[in-house]
This record gives C-alpha cells, structure tokens and sequence, in this order.
C-alpha cells in the first residue's frame, strides 16, 4: 500500500514531468512556527511587478473593475435568510482538540471548527461538497474537484477520505495519505498568502507567518479594503520574493502555478461579507484575521495556530451565484496574468541561488499553445486540465484502489470541464527541463508533528 500512496503522491509530479521524485536533504520541523528566514524582511515594490498607480495599464484597469465575486459572474443578488452563515448551535466554534487535524488552509481549517466540515479534519467527497458550498457557497464542481485531487493525492484510497491537515490513523497496517499539510508540489506550493514556502521553513509549508500576513494585508491597508486587484499584486510582489528568498522556489503547474494564485482569489471570493447596500461583497482586515486566526494590528500580528474561524454576523456569496473552476478560477487568473504578468511562474530557480527559468511553454505542449496564445479563450484552462489527464495511469491495468481514485478524479473533471472544448494534443514534452533543485525536494512530516496547526 506504501508503494500505491507513493505511486498516487507521484502522480501529479509526473502530470508535470514524469520523472519519479527522488528524495532531496528532507529537512523537517516538528513545530507550528516559522523561521528566521521565512520572517526576513523582503520589500517588493509596486515598481518591481509592473504596476504604477498613477498609470495603470488597460489590464489593470480591468482587474480593479472586477467585484468580489470575480469578472465572469458578478454577486449581484442579495438574501439575508439563504447567505447568512450560523456560527451558533451545531456550527459553534469549537477549537480543534488535539488530534484533530488542521492545516495550511484557512477555509478549511475554519469550515471544520464551525462543523461545516467533519471536525476531525477527515473528509469525504460528500462532505466536501456539501459543507464548502453551505459555508462558502464554492460550487459543487470545484468543491468536487478538488476534493476528488486531494483524495487520489494525498488521501485514503480505502476510505476515499482526504484530510485537511497532516497524515491520517493508519486504517489496520495501511498508510494512508499525507494530508494536504505535507503536498508540497502536489497540492501545497510556493508564494503562498501567509504560509512560507517549504525549503525556507525547514519543511513546514502550513504554519502562519506574521511577516507574510502583514504583507498581504498592507495591500488593503489605505481603505481598510482588501479586493481581487489588491490580491493580485500581493500574488506578483511574493513570487518576487520566493524566488529572492527560496533557492528551492518551484512553480509546476498545477500547485503553484494554479492553486497558490487561486488560493488569493479564494480569500476575496469566498471570505467576503455581502449586505443588501454591498451585494458584491467586501473584506475588511477584521474579517481577515478572523478567518486567518490571526490578533494584532498592522503590522505587528500573531498566530493562533488551528483557530481559524468564520466571522459571527457573516453573509456568504449567493448560491445562485457560485464560485465555480471555469467561471470564477480560470477567469479571475485571466485577469490577473494579463494585468500582472509576473505572476505566471511556470517554471523554478535553477542554480540553488535564485535564478528563475521559465519553461518553454511552445517546446513543453510540442508546439500547440505558446506564449501568446496560452492566455486566449479557455488554452489556459486546457493546458492544466490536458496536462494532469496526461499523467493519469492507465486505470485498466490498474490496481482496484487507484482505478477508483483516478475514475473519481476523471469525473469530476468531466464535470468541472464540461463547457469547454480543447484542441487535440500529442504529447506534453517534459524532456530537456532545465534542472530545477526544487522539483525533487519533498519533504516528510515529522512523527511528532502537531497535528492541529
Ligand atoms: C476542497 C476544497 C479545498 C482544498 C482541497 C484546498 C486546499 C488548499 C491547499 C492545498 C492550500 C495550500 C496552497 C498553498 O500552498 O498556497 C490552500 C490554501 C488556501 N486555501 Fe484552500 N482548499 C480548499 C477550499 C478552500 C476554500 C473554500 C477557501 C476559502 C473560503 C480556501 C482558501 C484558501 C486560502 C486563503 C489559502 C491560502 C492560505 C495562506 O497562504 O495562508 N480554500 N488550500
């Protein structure tokens, strides 16, 4: 079974490029806090990623336009009975005990403290879907795909269960999967809002940095307003900064070039309140360290490890207007590479130091998509979707355990997918990539890692 998790763990390295993933230095912190480096001051200017108020490209201009929902469906619908979130009775805060698990995402860790989600941090697809669009209003396709990833990644393929934290009970003498915690380059990547990267924090890519937290918040920190457009520019200036700070940085494609930006657009999507005056929504720094766990006052913040939480008073987005994978993912990282161009990374520093090389997206998919084309109509949506089908197994010949976890995760592509037509495509060429240190660094949790942070 080792070998099967291994094989699933591998899986989406090999979406990227098929080489098995050696094991590089696993350095490891048993602890939820952060290093010294990780904290390190690092300015970014808004000069750095291309972007002055004063003049604001016609891109940016668009990006500022779009409302808290995202360009392709704006919230414009508001009722106070059908988006008003309980934080009371069953869904009463409750801190995570101590064998519960919790990890690097926010709106998970606080779906699961408020009941939406299984409090243990276990989960399955069902409870996936139903707790994300009751707490976040995430459409039942995202919420399906990516449940259905974290399953066949870094899950349980006996009990088809995934967890939001660390490593689940071994069921018997079967290992199961490492928890999103420890997916660093399958699901958890780089240039993250608040966590630090992996390399830089001994391994930990789910502990909270204050440092970070007050970077991303001073992009809202005139108005008290944090927006699409702001978290856009927080997205550019810390890939600037990973790749300045973190010898190892590394962007495959879909966790660090998908997930990561995604994750910012999560924030403003599906953590902002909405009212009847602002059916758009808004998020103010308050309702960020809400959520966040976070106290403090700008800049000077601290973490409450696993105590993440949804503010009392709080309106979700509409159902009716749902945050999907191809309305609201694809289309807000649209806008945001043409108006930031810097944050599409796909590719990692070579030299140990901190040289970025891009991957030649024209040699990589044999020449059907290039620089130009990648970003019109729905190429960018095919490329990632094209590329991780690419690296699924043949489930013929494959164990009864990984057929399930890969039928499941074709589905739900299948769904999430079922609008847009792609072009044909030979063969992802992952020959000849320039040698990314980062791509076979994979650290291990600790056996006495904590468990709820
Ligand atoms: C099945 C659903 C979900 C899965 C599997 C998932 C998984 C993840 C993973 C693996 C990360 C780490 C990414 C990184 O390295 O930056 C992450 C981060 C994040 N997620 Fe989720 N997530 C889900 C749903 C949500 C929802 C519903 C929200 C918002 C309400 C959300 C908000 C965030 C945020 C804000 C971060 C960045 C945290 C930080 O950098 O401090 N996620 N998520």
């Amino acid at each position: 079974m080792k070998s099967l998790t291994v094989f699933l763990a591998a899986l989406q390295s090999a979406a990227a490029f098929p080489a098995v993933m050696e094991s590089l230095s696993k350095r490891q912190s048993n602890t939820c806090t952060t290093s010294a480096k990780c904290n390190e001051q690092y300015e970014v200017t808004d000069a750095d990623i291309g972007y002055n108020p004063n003049a604001p490209t016609a891109a940016q201009i668009a990006s500022a336009g779009r409302n808290h929902c995202g360009n392709l469906v704006p919230c414009t619908l508001f009722s106070a009975a059908e988006q008003y979130v309980s934080t009371s009775g069953a869904n009463a805060f409750q801190s995570p005990k101590s064998t519960d698990l919790r990890g690097p995402c926010p709106g998970l860790n606080a779906a699961a403290n408020h009941g939406y989600l299984a409090r243990n941090g276990v989960q399955s697809l069902a409870q996936t879907i139903t707790g994300l669009g009751q707490a976040y209003g995430m459409s039942v396709d995202l919420a399906g795909i990516l449940g259905a990833y974290a399953i066949a990644f870094d899950g349980d393929l006996v009990s088809m269960t995934w967890s939001i934290g660390g490593p689940q009970a071994k069921l018997g003498a079967i290992d199961s999967g490492q928890g999103i915690s420890w997916s660093h380059n399958k699901y958890e990547g780089d240039t993250s809002i608040s966590r630090c990267d992996a390399y830089i924090n001994n391994g930990d890519a789910h502990s909270l940095s204050p440092t970070r937290f007050a970077y991303a918040y001073y992009e809202g920190l005139e108005d008290d307003r944090l927006d699409m457009d702001k978290f856009a520019r927080a997205f550019a200036k810390n890939t600037h900064r990973s790749i300045g700070q973190n010898p190892y940085y590394f962007a495959p494609l879909f966790s660090t070039t998908l997930v990561s930006p995604a994750a910012y657009n999560f924030v403003i999507a599906m953590m902002s309140n909405h009212t009847a005056d602002q059916p758009g929504g808004y998020l103010n720094e308050d309702m960020f360290k809400t959520f966040f766990a976070v106290t403090g006052d700008y800049p000077n913040y601290e973490w409450h490890p696993g105590q993440d939480r949804i503010p009392d008073n709080w309106y979700r987005r509409p159902s009716a207007q749902p945050y999907t994978a191809t309305t609201g993912v694809f289309g807000d990282l649209l806008s945001e590479f043409a108006a930031y161009p810097d944050s599409f990374r796909f590719g990692g520093n070579t030299d140990g130091v901190n040289t970025y090389t891009g991957i030649n997206i024209r040699d990589f998919s044999s020449g059907l998509y290039n620089a130009q084309n990648l970003f019109e109509g729905d190429n960018f949506a095919c490329f990632v979707y094209q590329n991780i089908q690419q690296g699924l197994p043949d489930v013929l010949n494959a164990n009864p355990l990984v057929t399930a976890a890969v039928t499941l995760l074709q589905k739900q592509f299948g769904i999430a997918f079922s609008a847009i037509s792609c072009p044909a495509i030979s063969e992802f060429n992952n020959n000849n990539l320039p040698p990314y240190p980062g791509r076979s660094y994979s650290p291990n949790p600790p056996s006495n890692a904590p468990q709820n942070c």
